[in-house]
C-alpha cells in the first residue's frame, strides 16, 4: 500500500462531501463494475442472494469472514477459487490482496457474514481499495437477526408490542460502559433489542439490566448460529437466562434478542388488514405495511 490506510479513509471520507455519481445510476442489486462486498447471510447457503451466489461461483478470489461464513457454502460455491480468511489480517495485508488480484484480471469477491452493514467493518476496506482506484460496491445479504427472528417464528416489530427495532452491541473492548446504551433501549418498552457480538457477555449484559431496575421476567431469546445445521434456541428471562447460556457453554455467535417480540406474543391485529384495508378507493395517503 502506499499510504497509511487511516489516511486513505480520511481523504475518501473528505471526498463523500459530493455524493458519488454511482449512488444514482445504480440501484442497490446491481453487478457493478470492481470488487463486491457480498453479505454472505446469516449460514445457510441458502440464504445467499441470488446476485450473491453468481458472483461468488465466478470469484477467482474470494476473501471471506472466516468462522463466520459456513465453510458448505465455500465448499458447495468457491470450488474453483483461492480462499483467503480475512481473520487476523490487517488492511495492509487485505488490501494489496485484493488490489493485486483485481488489477491482474481475477475477479475478486469479499465474503461477509449476514449483511455487510451490520458490524461488518466493511467501509474501510472498500475506502482503502477505492483509494486505490479499485472500485467495490455492497451486495446486501441476510442480517443473523432476521434470520433468529424467522427461526423463532416472530416479527422483530409487532403490533402493539414493538414499534422498533435496536441493532445493538454490549461494552467491552469496542465499546466503553458509557457507550453501551441496551438499558436505554429496554427502558422505552416497545423496542425489540438485538445484541450482536455480545453472546460471551450475556450474563453480565443481563445482570447489568437487573441493576437498572429492568423487569427481571422480560423475555430473551438466544439463537446461536441462526440458519446452521447446529442451530440452537434458548429461551429465558433477564433472570435466567445468563445461567442457561454458560450451562450451554456458547461465548460465541448468537444472537440474543430482547423484548416481548422473541415469544411472538401479545399483540393485537393490525391496522393494514383491518380498518385500511376497509378505506375507500381513494385513500392511498398512507404508506401501509405489508
Ligand atoms: C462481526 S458481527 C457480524 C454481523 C453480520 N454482519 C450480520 O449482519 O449478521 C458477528 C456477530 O453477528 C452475530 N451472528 C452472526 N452470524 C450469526 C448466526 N448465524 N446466528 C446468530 N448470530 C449470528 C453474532 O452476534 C456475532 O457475534
Amino acid at each position: 500500500m502506499t499510504e497509511d490506510p487511516q489516511q486513505a479513509i480520511d481523504e475518501q471520507s473528505e471526498q463523500k462531501r459530493q455524493r458519488d455519481e454511482r449512488v444514482y445510476e445504480h440501484t442497490a442489486g446491481d453487478v457493478q463494475e470492481g470488487i463486491p462486498f457480498i453479505g454472505a447471510g446469516p449460514g445457510d447457503p441458502g440464504l445467499l442472494t441470488v446476485t450473491g451466489r453468481e458472483l461468488v461461483e465466478n470469484a477467482d478470489l474470494v476473501v471471506h469472514a472466516g468462522s463466520l461464513v459456513n465453510s458448505e457454502l465455500l465448499d458447495e460455491y468457491c470450488d474453483d477459487a483461492e480462499l483467503v480468511n480475512s481473520v487476523g489480517k490487517d488492511l495492509e495485508e487485505l488490501i494489496p490482496t485484493m488490489r493485486d488480484a483485481y488489477e491482474d484480471g481475477d475477479d475478486v469477491v469479499r465474503l461477509h457474514s449476514g449483511d455487510p452493514a451490520i458490524y461488518g467493518a466493511a467501509l474501510e476496506q472498500m475506502d482503502a481499495l477505492e483509494h486505490e482506484d479499485v472500485p467495490t460496491y455492497i451486495v446486501p445479504g441476510v442480517t443473523s437477526s432476521f434470520a433468529a427472528a424467522a427461526t423463532l417464528r416472530t416479527q422483530l416489530t409487532l403490533n402493539e408490542v414493538a414499534n422498533h427495532v435496536a441493532f445493538t452491541r454490549p461494552q467491552g473492548k469496542t465499546l466503553d460502559a458509557d457507550e453501551d446504551h441496551i438499558s436505554e433501549f429496554l427502558e422505552m418498552g416497545d423496542v425489540t433489542t438485538c445484541i450482536y457480538l455480545g453472546t460471551h457477555a450475556i450474563p453480565d449484559t443481563m445482570d447489568r439490566l437487573l441493576d437498572d431496575g429492568h423487569d427481571p421476567e422480560t423475555p430473551v431469546a438466544v439463537v446461536y448460529h441462526a440458519s446452521w445445521p447446529d442451530e440452537d434456541v434458548i429461551e429465558g428471562t433477564i433472570e435466567t437466562i445468563g445461567e442457561k447460556v454458560e450451562e450451554a457453554g456458547y461465548r460465541a455467535s448468537a444472537m440474543v434478542v430482547i423484548g416481548e417480540a422473541a415469544t411472538g406474543s401479545g399483540y393485537e391485529r393490525s391496522y393494514l388488514y383491518g380498518d385500511w384495508a376497509n378505506r375507500g378507493p381513494n385513500d392511498s395517503e398512507s404508506e401501509a405495511d405489508d
